[in-house]
Order: structure tokens, then C-alpha cells, then sequence
């Protein structure tokens, strides 16, 4: 059955276009049935348009906090039909009141080797700085603590000796565009488990009928 899914959003959405597209290609079994923005007037938002996906901006203007703006998003995915909730470059850090309602159901892509450089926003000048020669990225299950749920899929990139923060960070983003796909699937093809802190990821079907 094909996955519905929901992305919240609040910039560029390079990663909600590599979703859309792998979609399209055939690549991904689901189907993205809202796309929330927290900032009106983002490039995300036009990308879903574009593609006649339905769209929404939930700015938490009169929200009397955190929290509540945070469940009105929460509420918006869930009368949507939304079973699998995609952060793609979302700058909030989720309530546990949000998680709790998609219990080990939504699932974030950091520009980094998690649990390295976790919990900032400079993910790449950070691993850069540190003079680390393998950098990445990590699609992890959201949970309460901040990066660190369980971890479905990482790539990595070389840091090569003449990069710069945005050299790296392209690259980086590449390995997003790819990985970011390939956890939805397995979600669509309900092949991850959870045990303690690890995702446990299921053998294909094809492999499992044989
Ligand atoms: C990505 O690098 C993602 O890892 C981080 O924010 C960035 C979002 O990029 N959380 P985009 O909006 O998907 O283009």
C-alpha cells in the first residue's frame, strides 16, 4: 500500500524535491499528502505547489507557545491521513507532545555522521574544522532526545584537503538527496523495527519470499 506521508519544512526543500522526484521515478512507494511550513513564502512551498501538492503555512503567530503551534501542525498531518511525518530541513526542534503522536513514525535527515556534530545548525563547518576526513549524512528516527534516535540510514563523503564549508556541504547534500528516499521506502515497505536504540532494517520482500 502506498505510504502517506507529510514533510515539515522551512527553507530551500531540496530534500522535499529529491522525495518528489523519486516518487515520480518509481523509486519510492508514497504518496505526500501535505507539506507544512513554519515561514510563509518559502522555495519549499512553491516546489510543492508546482507539483499540485496541497501545502500549508503554520507560522505559530498567536500560538501561545511552542508547544501549541507545534500540535495544530501535528493535527493539520494527522487529519491528512499522514503516517509517516518527514523533517526536512525543519528549524524547530520538535516538542515530545508532536513526537508522541507519531510514535517512531517520523523521521529527520542531519548533514552529518551522527552522533557526531548533533544538535547544531553548522553540522558541516563543524565537521570541516575538526579536520575529520570522512563527513556524511544521517536519516534518524525523531525521538525526544535531539539527533539521537535510531538511525535508519548514513552515507559518507571524503573531505577532501582543498574543501570549503559550501564544497562540503554540496556534497553532503547529494548523499541527502539519496538517502532521505531510500529510509521512506523502507517505511513503505514497513521493513524497519525497533529494538532499544537501534533501527533494525528487515530484509526486502523479494529477498524474503525467496
Ligand atoms: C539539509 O542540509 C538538512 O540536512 C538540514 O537542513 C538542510 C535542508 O535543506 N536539516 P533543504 O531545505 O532540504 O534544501
Amino acid at each position: 500500500m502506498t505510504l502517506p506521508i507529510g514533510f515539515l519544512v522551512s527553507g530551500r526543500g531540496s530534500n522535499l524535491q529529491a522525495v518528489i522526484d523519486a516518487i515520480a521515478r518509481g523509486e519510492v512507494d508514497a504518496d505526500i499528502l501535505l507539506v507544512i511550513s513554519n515561514h510563509p513564502g518559502i522555495p519549499a512551498l512553491d516546489r510543492a505547489s508546482r507539483h499540485g501538492i496541497r501545502a500549508a503555512t503554520v507560522t505559530g503567530e498567536g500560538s501561545p507557545s511552542r508547544r501549541e503551534h507545534q500540535i495544530e501542525m501535528a493535527r493539520l498531518l494527522e487529519q491528512h491521513g499522514v503516517e509517516l511525518v518527514v523533517l526536512a530541513g525543519f528549524d524547530r526542534i520538535v516538542v515530545p507532545e508532536m513526537i508522541e503522536r507519531f510514535p517512531h513514525r517520523m523521521i529527520n535527515v542531519h548533514p552529518s555522521l551522527l552522533p557526531a556534530f548533533a544538535n547544531t545548525l553548522h553540522a558541516q563547518r563543524e565537521a570541516l574544522n575538526y579536520g575529520v576526513k570522512l563527513a556524511g549524512c544521517t536519516v534518524h528516527i525523531v525521538t525526544a532526545d535531539v539527533d539521537a534516535g535510531p538511525i535508519l540510514v548514513q552515507a559518507c563523503v571524503p573531505v577532501l584537503e582543498d574543501d570549503t564549508e559550501e564544497s562540503l556541504t554540496a556534497r553532503i547534500l547529494e548523499q541527502e538527496h539519496r538517502i532521505l528516499p531510500q529510509a521512506i521506502q523502507l517505511f513503505a515497505e514497513k521493513r524497519v523495527r525497533i529494538e532499544g536504540r537501534r533501527a533494525v532494517i528487515g530484509p526486502a520482500r523479494e529477498t524474503a519470499e525467496r
